[in-house]
């Protein structure tokens, strides 16, 4: 356990909550959490009812604001098995985007290859993205990070659920999908119908289908450590 980036990001974070709440209460950051202790004991989830659209939440539970990458973050299945913030970030000065380890486009593959056991379960990534290689599309970012958080600056910030927000939320749940926050020009209705055309996205089925093949939460200690930071990765 190195000491690593993701201590100074939550610290400088947890300075910044105790200076500067917004509206006097949301405290943005984990309060008295350092690393080495389980973050969840920390990190006070804001109060959210799915099926409401508020200053905090849009209504599938997404973030509707910046600052709140740890609310989204322990909703994945990567917090469930061992991924933190320091597997993606060190704030020591990495001169990426965001001070990523690596660039996104990189640093995604390196734990999910073509054929991972962590997915996606296709021979290529084309297979998956249904976009051609080099093209924004095939970015997993693209579709697992829409930039849909607001910012006070009305810059949108990208989610960190890393679920995939099908068009259908759109319309059920006024929730911005991965789809059209790319293809802005067209409707709902045509994501859905381009989507429904794609044979290995299952829209839903993916995690039910994981356990089904018995790969429970915690199960596989090593995928963890295939760390960015150790620069090695046993998928
Ligand atoms: C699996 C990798 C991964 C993990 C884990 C992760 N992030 Fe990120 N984070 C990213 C990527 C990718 C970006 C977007 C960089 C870009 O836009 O090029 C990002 C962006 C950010 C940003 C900048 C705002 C933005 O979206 O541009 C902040 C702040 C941030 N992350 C905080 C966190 C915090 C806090 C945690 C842990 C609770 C965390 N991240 C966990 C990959 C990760
Ligand atoms: C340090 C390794 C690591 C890195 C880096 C990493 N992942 Fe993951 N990811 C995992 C593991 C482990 C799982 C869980 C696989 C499983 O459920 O069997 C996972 C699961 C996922 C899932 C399924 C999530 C869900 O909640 O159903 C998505 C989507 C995903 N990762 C996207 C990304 C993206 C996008 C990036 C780059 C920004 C990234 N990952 C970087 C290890 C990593
Ligand atoms: C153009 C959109 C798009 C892009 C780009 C994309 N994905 Fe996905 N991804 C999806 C869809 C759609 C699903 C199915 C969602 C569901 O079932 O809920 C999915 C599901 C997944 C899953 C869970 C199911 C599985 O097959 O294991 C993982 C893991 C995943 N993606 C990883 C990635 C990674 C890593 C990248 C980048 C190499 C990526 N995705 C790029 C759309 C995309
Ligand atoms: C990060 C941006 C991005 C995201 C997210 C994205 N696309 Fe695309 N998409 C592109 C780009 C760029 C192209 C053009 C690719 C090329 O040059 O061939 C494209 C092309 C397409 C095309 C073929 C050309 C056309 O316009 O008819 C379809 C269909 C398509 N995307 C559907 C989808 C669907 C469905 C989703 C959500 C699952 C999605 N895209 C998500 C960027 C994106």
């Amino acid at each position: 356990m190195a000491r690593t980036g993701g201590q100074s990001i939550i610290r400088r974070k947890t300075l910044h909550a105790l200076t500067n709440p917004i509206q006097g209460k949301y405290y943005d950051w984990p309060v008295g959490f350092h690393v080495g202790l389980d973050l969840k004991n920390f990190w006070k989830l804001e109060e959210h009812k799915l099926g409401e659209t508020t200053f905090t939440h849009f209504a599938d539970g997404t973030a509707h604001k910046n600052r709140m990458q740890g609310n989204d973050f322990v909703t994945s299945a990567m917090y469930t098995h061992g991924v933190r913030c320091f597997s993606c970030h060190d704030v020591h000065g990495t001169g990426n985007n965001a001070e990523l380890l690596k660039p996104a486009s990189v640093m995604c593959l390196q734990c999910h290859g073509p054929q991972s056991p962590n997915g996606p379960h296709t021979a290529t990534i084309e297979q998956h993205t249904h976009h051609p290689a080099g093209t924004a599309g095939n970015e997993c970012i693209g579709c697992h990070m829409p930039k849909i958080e607001q910012t006070i600056a009305d810059i949108n910030v990208r989610s960190h659920t890393f679920k995939f927000i099908p068009p259908s939320a759109t319309e059920t749940l006024k929730v911005p999908n991965s789809c059209n926050s790319c293809h802005t020009g067209e409707t709902t209705e045509w994501a859905k119908k381009a989507l429904s055309s794609w044979p290995n996205a299952s829209r839903g089925a993916s995690r039910s289908k994981m356990v089904q093949r018995g790969r429970a939460p915690d199960s596989q200690a090593w995928r963890i450590e295939c760390n960015i930071a150790s620069q090695h990765c046993s998928s």
